[in-house]
């Protein structure tokens, strides 16, 4: 008997299919065994999976997969398909190639996985960006470099053989219409072009491909000098030209279709054209030329600021002075991309495109959008988003992005009159450039479920379908999500939705809210530490340059009579902007030093506006840990505790935000916390104090929550 029950014990997780996450929102029941018929009757690798998935999944009348070339479907490009018909009689997709029948195939199932009526269909589709890309920040090897997405999934140490995981990856990116993937961190290593690496890579491809996946690498600027041992990197040298060409030449004997290059040079340390007194289209050109007979593309990151002299700080903090070493006039990190890329639109080849973050400083958990979106005319340019949470609480709070990215897409720049959006600046809408494109920093590492927390996924999910069409509602994506990912049922889905809509205004108000930005904890960018100021290290690293609290107020000064960065702005948007008075509070102190008796629009002063938001924000925390705690009786139990330990966690540190940020500036504001507010727990030197020093080690998944 005791052996009986040893051995159930055993067996129990395995015989009670404890659900774990790893099937994503990919849960179609399977067994329908489908009528799927193909016309021209081919069968290649794409179309095949269209048929199986359909064949496995979809529970309605025959459906005929059609490759047509009439004039419609050309204009809806390689990508695009029409479906008609009706699940009783029968559904047609038509594509003009074959990865528009595998859209189309997951649209199909996506209709009757969140329970839309499939009668009389009749729906065109096409992308609205051409690349869509997801970039994993891994280092050769292949470790993150980052502790916010874990470890690494790729598992290059175990090729040729290769993960299961990377079929249910390539799955999940084509099911939300994703193409590409930069498979390593743009800090990248000279030695991802060795030949042994490009096996690998290779591996990799041609997993991805039938899925329409196209790899990209990040690669090294001074590649040519690192790893050909040529004495230069100098993009006009004729070596180095012929170089790249070479590199270019190998990667495609291997991967015929290769995307291309992405690069972050003269940035954050990293040797670029600078090195040579050249200009970042010099650099990004001769890469552009290398790649142009094969169609691949280069994607120029503009995330340069301040590029320091080798040597000349440490990292961690240390003796020696750091100076500054300004390639422009500018002073403040959010104007130097502009000034830097500005003068050189109209110099960069066609199969350049630059890589733009959202906003002018990096992935705060809320900028205004970068003021290069619409000033660049003669340049494609495509947006960079962060799906990882390196600032948003990592892998452990519960932060919905679809809401900031339909912020983003939506902020009207006025580059051409009223209306003019950053998407419509971007998709081709307002300046018709050759390609369009979009990408964003995965949040996917090796846990069982991928992303660490379960609601993450949702991120994940969310970029493909907006990146597809970034006309779709946050409601919308969170609807469908949720519905795919745990139930149908409305009493579920609609508080669920609600927390999710609620999670990155709540998570924006309790961290950094009204416009303040990068005071985040030194190293780990979690938790607050707006104090930090360490001796030695770069003064744009450091939260005390960015909040510049004194007693007369605090925020960033970027008005005409400060840095000017509003300047970079379209007319009215910089008047707004400038005007203390008329710039949208959200962004208050990202543009203006405000006084602390300043009069806000609620008829409070700015200070005890500060601290209500700061309450409001650990309030609206606690009343969502309360939300889904209703909703246990719905979904599994190990999704559901996950969930919930994780929101208590962001409730705890909602309050460590709060008080921390509260207590610090009224050391310059000199102001009572208004009396109707919880008081602190802390003082503020134990909250100096709080280290987490299992946090990395949290974070990037070597030690459970
Ligand atoms: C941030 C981040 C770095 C990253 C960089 C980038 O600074 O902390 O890890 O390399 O962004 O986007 O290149």
């Amino acid at each position: 008997m005791k052996k009986i029950i040893f051995l159930l014990l055993v067996l129990l997780p395995f015989l009670s299919n404890a659900e774990d996450g790893s099937k994503l929102w990919l849960r179609a029941e399977t067994g329908s065994n489908a009528t799927v018929t193909t016309t021209p009757n081919r069968q290649t690798p794409t179309i095949n999976i269209a048929k199986q998935e359909l064949e496995s999944q979809w529970k309605g009348a025959r459906v005929q997969l059609n490759i047509v070339n009439n004039a419609e479907l050309q204009r809806l490009g390689k990508d695009g398909y029409l479906i008609t018909g009706n699940k009783l009689t029968g559904i047609t997709i038509q594509a003009s190639a074959e990865q528009g029948l595998l859209y189309g195939a997951y649209h199909l199932l996506r209709l009757q996985e969140t329970g839309k009526d499939i009668g009389a269909l009749n729906i065109a589709e096409s992308p609205k960006y051409d690349l869509r890309i997801l970039n994993h920040w891994e280092n050769l090897g292949w470790a993150f470099e980052s502790a916010s997405v874990g470890r690494s999934f790729w598992r290059s140490e175990e090729m040729p053989q290769i993960s299961s995981r990377l079929n249910v990856y390539a799955r999940a990116n084509a099911s939300v219409g994703l193409n590409g993937a930069v498979l390593n961190n743009p800090n990248a290593s000279p030695d991802m072009l060795t030949r042994e690496s490009l096996q690998k890579v290779k591996v990799i491809a041609d997993e991805l491909r039938p899925y329409n996946v196209k790899v990209y690498l990040s690669v090294n600027f001074a590649s040519p000098k690192e790893l050909g041992g040529l004495p230069t990197a100098d993009p006009l040298d004729k070596d180095v030209i012929e170089w790249w060409k070479g590199r270019a030449k190998e990667i495609y004997s291997l991967i015929p279709d290769f995307g291309g290059f992405l690069v972050k040079a003269d940035s954050e340390s990293l040797p670029g054209p600078h090195d040579y007194g050249r200009t970042h289209a010099d650099g990004a050109n001769v890469l552009a030329e290398a790649l142009k007979p094969y169609n691949g593309v280069v994607m120029w990151r503009a995330f340069v600021y301040n590029p320091s002299e080798p040597g000349t700080y440490s990292e961690y903090g240390g003796s020696q002075d750091y100076s500054l070493t300004y390639k422009t006039s500018e002073k403040d990190r959010a104007n130097q991309a502009y000034s830097e890329f500005m003068p050189l639109d109209g110099k960069f080849m066609d199969n350049v495109i630059l890589q733009v973050k959202n906003g002018p400083i990096d992935f705060q958990p809320r900028e205004p959008f970068s003021p290069l979106f619409g000033a660049m005319k003669e340049t494609a340019l495509m947006p960079e988003l962060q799906i990882m949470q390196e600032y948003l609480g990592n892998r452990i709070h519960s932060v919905f992005l679809a809401t900031q990215w339909k912020e983003f897409f939506e902020s009207d720049t006025y580059c051409a009159g009223k209306g003019s959006t950053v998407a419509k600046t971007t998709d081709k809408t307002i300046y018709p450039h050759k390609v369009s494109a979009i990408a964003a920093v995965a949040n996917i590492g090796n846990d069982v479920n991928w992303t660490g927390n379960h609601l993450s996924q949702a991120n994940w999910y969310a970029f493909g379908r907006l990146a597809w069409n970034h006309e779709l509602s946050a409601d919308q994506i969170a609807d469908e999500w949720l519905q795919m990912t745990f139930s149908q049922n409305p009493a579920f889905v609609n508080p669920a939705k609600e927390i999710m809509l609620d999670t990155w205004e709540t998570t924006v108000s309790f961290s950094q809210p009204l416009g303040l930005h990068h005071i985040f904890a030194w190293r780990t960018h979690y938790g607050p530490e707006p104090w930090c100021d360490i001796p030695g290290v770069r003064p744009d690293w450091l939260p005390v340059n960015y909040h510049l609290a004194n007693d007369i107020g605090v925020g960033y000064d970027r008005s005409v009579t400060g840095s000017n960065g509003v300047n970079q702005y379209f007319s009215p948007l910089r008047e707004e902007l400038n005007n203390i008075k008329t710039c949208p509070e959200k962004f208050l102190l990202w543009f203006h030093h405000v006084p602390w008796d300043f009069h806000m629009k609620s008829g409070r002063i700015f200070w005890d506006e500060l601290c209500y938001t700061y309450q409001q924000g650990v309030d609206q925390m606690r009343d969502i840990q309360k939300r889904w705690d209703r909703l246990e009786n719905f979904i599994d139990s190990e999704r559901f505790l996950d969930t919930q330990y994780r929101l208590k966690i962001q409730s705890r540190d909602a309050l460590w935000w709060r008080d921390a940020c509260i207590l610090y500036f009224q050391t310059f504001s000199q102001r009572p916390i208004p009396y109707e507010l919880e008081r602190p727990v802390y003082d503020l030197e134990e909250l100096k104090q709080i280290k987490l020093l299992d946090i990395n080690n949290i974070l990037n998944g070597s030690r459970q929550l």
